[in-house]
């Protein structure tokens, strides 16, 4: 079900679409927003309320990879995985993470704090390697700074 403060948030979407069902991916944000992520119930009950089908909504979901269709962590961190970043240091900086943090891509650590995953270019190229941490975008991030960095995040 969703709650009367969700639908409430979804509803301000709708006078800015000729459909209702033009408000998918907004509607999906607004559940992660309360919920962490989108579970399958979530994902029914919000395709019920833009009158379409779940598959619909679902296909969605899954072009837009900032829908998290399974539980993620209290924070999540984004590691831009395209060339750019490839060439100035991608590697180790995800090896760095995963060494401490004790995950690997696609994880979540044992304490619940963070997930790792991989993302397309975060569209700062001139300032790679770059990562996000929930809504926050770090440029030019040397590994030696991970712990300075990870440390702000609860
Ligand atoms: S390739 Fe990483 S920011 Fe563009």
């Amino acid at each position: 079900m969703l709650s009367e403060q969700e639908k409430r948030e979804i509803e301000v979407e709708f006078p800015r679409y000729e459909q209702k069902r033009a408000v998918g991916i907004e509607a999906l944000k607004v559940v992660q927003r309360h919920r962490g992520w989108v579970s399958d119930d979530a994902l029914r009950d919000v395709a019920a309320f833009l009158e379409m089908t779940p598959d619909e909504l679902d296909n969605v979901a899954t072009f837009y990879n900032l829908i998290f269709r399974r539980p993620v962590g209290r924070h999540v961190i984004l590691v831009c995985d395209s060339v750019t970043c490839w060439i100035m240091g991608y590697e180790r900086l995800v090896q760095t993470l995963s060494d401490r943090l004790k995950v690997k891509l696609g994880e979540t650590s044992a304490d619940g704090r963070f997930t790792l995953l991989p993302i397309v270019c975060l569209g700062t190229c001139d300032h790679a390697p770059a990562l996000m941490i929930d809504d926050d975008l770090y440029r030019d991030v040397d590994p030696a700074r991970l712990d300075q960095i990870l440390e702000r995040y609860r």
